[in-house]
């Protein structure tokens, strides 16, 4: 297993738990921290091992608090485009990770925060959390496709006002946004996500990476999502999930699909 240094990884019921740690500084994002959670998920894509991954921060107060600003500060215009691009990257990945990737929001998530938690496919929070794209306060705007996913989330005109204030939302109007799919306590926020990936693990694995594809085909420059669900639904028939899904529903058991 890879060394970490910014993340701690622990894995549990066949579910990867990759916590950002650097709590003395609100978990902020840096270059480094970037990387170490990309490298976590393509692990964990490829390792049968692993039904799911949920991605949280450490300690009680922050998710992620944005990207780290004393890292881009100085940044001329060239670094700051492949700082974005390095994080477009690897939050694309983590959109694309054929196996479901679950945000445990459990404090503040800011700018970079906001947009980890965005491009994971569910978002569950704390009832203390706290939304945020505060980047025109810092006069920049948000770099890791927050521009695009939250207008994707909830909206071109709720968007506007999240992006254009720099504001704060709470986890009761993120929910009412449709920004999470839920809120709970604190103490039973990672027991909500695990119980979400342990539903969807006793799928067909196959059938969920369809579904991950054909969702986000809806949002990928020139391809028609409809044809790429045609496509992956024909594709459905050829594969062991298949036989193994109708026979059992045929023959009255539960399915036992492998990874
Ligand atoms: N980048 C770098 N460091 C950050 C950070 C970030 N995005 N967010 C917080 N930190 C650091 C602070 O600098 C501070 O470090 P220090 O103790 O060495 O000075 C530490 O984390 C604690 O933060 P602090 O501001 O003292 O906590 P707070 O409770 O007073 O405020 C926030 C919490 C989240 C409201 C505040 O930290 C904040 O506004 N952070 C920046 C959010 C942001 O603009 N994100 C988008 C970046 S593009």
């Amino acid at each position: 297993m890879m060394t970490y240094h910014n993340i701690l990884i622990a894995v549990k019921n066949e579910i990867l738990t990759i916590t950002v740690n650097r709590p003395d500084k609100l978990n902020a994002l840096n270059r480094k921290t970037i990387e170490e959670i990309g490298n976590a998920v393509k692990d964990a894509a490829a390792d049968p091992s692993i039904a799911g991954i949920i991605i949280t921060g450490s300690g009680s107060k922050a998710f992620v608090a944005g990207a780290d600003i004393s890292e881009f500060a100085d940044f001329n215009t060239d670094q700051g485009k492949e700082l974005s691009a390095h994080g477009h990257r690897v939050f694309n990945s983590i959109e694309q990770c054929g196996k479901p990737v679950i945000a445990a929001v459990n404090g503040f998530a800011l700018g970079g925060g906001c947009e980890l938690a965005m491009c994971c496919h569910i978002r569950i929070a704390s009832d203390h959390a706290k939304f945020g794209q505060p980047e025109v306060k810092l006069g920049v705007i948000p770099g890791y496709g927050g521009t695009q996913r939250l207008a994707q989330l909830i909206g071109k005109g709720r968007a506007f006002e999240f992006l254009m204030t720099a504001g704060m939302i709470d986890a009761q109007k993120a929910l009412h946004f449709g920004l999470v799919n839920d809120v709970t306590s604190p103490e039973q926020l990672l027991a909500r996500c695990e119980e979400l990936i342990g539903k969807i693990k006793t799928q067909s694995p196959k059938a969920v990476a369809g579904v991950i594809r054909c969702v986000n085909a809806n949002y990928a420059d020139g391809v028609d999502g409809f044809q790429k669900e045609m496509d992956e639904f024909g594709q459905c028939f050829l594969t062991d999930d298949f036989k193994e899904g109708t026979s059992a529903f045929i023959e009255k058991r539960a399915a036992a699909f492998k990874r």
